[in-house]
């Protein structure tokens, strides 16, 4: 009697939803195809995790895949974060990875003991351009920007220890020379937008400051910084609150007030004008000049490429690094 009544309401309100469905006008779906037509939309609203559960597959989902994401979690938690039974990423097919085939009569792998285990790099910073104080960097595999400030101090010693320890270079950031760095490792110090740690009191480039710099550590190689691929043509504020009386103190900012990173460098203006600072910094400090931006538009490239064609005038390296679209959020 009961089973009678239950299968009843349920056919009246699947046919009170079948006579909605057929009058209203706005979904043809549903017009078309009563009753079933709402299967879509529930499709529709848990597809998501069902792509991200069982048809995504470990390595696809940006920014972070799942696997990266499992060793985040795993890592977080001091779980054991190795991977067994090799990667499944098809690294022969898809560019990008570095990988190691089986050798049976393998070469003794250096001991932490041989002094030169690192990989030189094969080419000379600022040897063909003349620099007074070109050199071979010591490895292939280097520190890249990231400045104190961004980073703790205890991140920062830790990088410079390592590096020191590697026998590779330790890319300072656009926020200075701090105390942090220099706990043994060579530098490459790099100037950004607001010239930190070698401005003047209105913001602007300061060689003066730039030389007592550099000569204050083991400063190998200077790098422009022109953009950074993770915020395309904007700069960059330091809120007052961070400006504690130490980071003042390296940047060479006033303590406690805002502080901005503009969007474009002061100095120069133009390729033309860049290479002319590039050229007077490496004649005024000896060392080699390099350049670093995000490879977006190409017409900055083919200029520098142009311009540097008569050899009179050059950058002696270029970091190049992946420009990215600001994230666009689609639910
Ligand atoms: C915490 C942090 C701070 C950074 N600071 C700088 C910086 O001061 N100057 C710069 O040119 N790039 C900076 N970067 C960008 C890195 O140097 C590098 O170009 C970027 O992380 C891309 O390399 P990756 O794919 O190996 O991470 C920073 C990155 C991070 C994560």
């Amino acid at each position: 009697m009961r089973l009678r009544h239950a299968v009843g309401g349920a056919a009246a309100t699947l046919g009170a939803v079948a006579v909605r469905d057929l009058v209203q006008k706005k979904h043809a779906l549903r017009r078309n195809f009563p009753i079933i037509g709402h299967a879509r939309y529930w499709l529709e609203r848990v597809g998501p995790e069902l792509r991200q559960y069982i048809v995504t597959s470990n390595e696809e989902e940006r920014p972070f895949s799942r696997d990266q994401r499992t060793w985040i979690y795993a890592s977080s938690k001091e779980q054991n974060n190795y991977f067994g039974f090799g990667t499944d990423v098809d690294v022969e097919h898809t560019q990008g990875h570095a990988y190691i085939k089986q050798r049976t009569f393998a070469d003794k792998l250096p001991s932490d003991h041989d002094a030169n285990w690192t990989l030189p790099s094969a080419k000379v910073l600022g040897g063909p351009r003349g620099r007074a104080k070109a050199f071979r960097p010591g490895s292939v595999v280097n520190v890249s920007a990231m400045s104190f400030g961004s980073l703790s101090s205890n991140a920062i010693t830790a990088l410079n220890k390592g590096a020191a320890a590697a026998g590779c270079l330790h890319n300072t950031g656009e926020g200075a020379i701090s105390p942090y760095h220099r706990n043994g490792a060579e530098l490459v110090v790099q100037i950004g937008t607001a010239y930190f740690g070698c401005r003047d009191e209105h913001g602007q480039f300061s060689l003066e400051r730039l030389k007592e710099m550099i000569a204050s550590a083991p400063v190998r190689a200077i790098e422009i910084k022109l953009s950074q691929g993770a915020k395309p043509g904007l700069g960059g504020l330091l809120p007052a609150a961070k400006v504690t009386p130490e980071i003042a103190q390296i940047r060479g900012i006033p303590e406690g007030k805002d502080c901005a990173s503009p969007s474009r460098h002061t100095a120069f203006h133009d390729v033309d004008s860049m290479l002319d600072f590039v050229e007077m910094l490496a004649e005024e400090t000896g060392l080699p000049v390099g350049i670093k931006s995000a490879v977006g538009s190409m017409e900055f490239w083919e200029e520098l490429a142009r311009l540097m064609e008569p050899r009179q005038r050059g950058v002696d390296f270029i970091t190049s690094t992946a420009a990215r679209a600001a994230p666009v959020r689609r639910r």
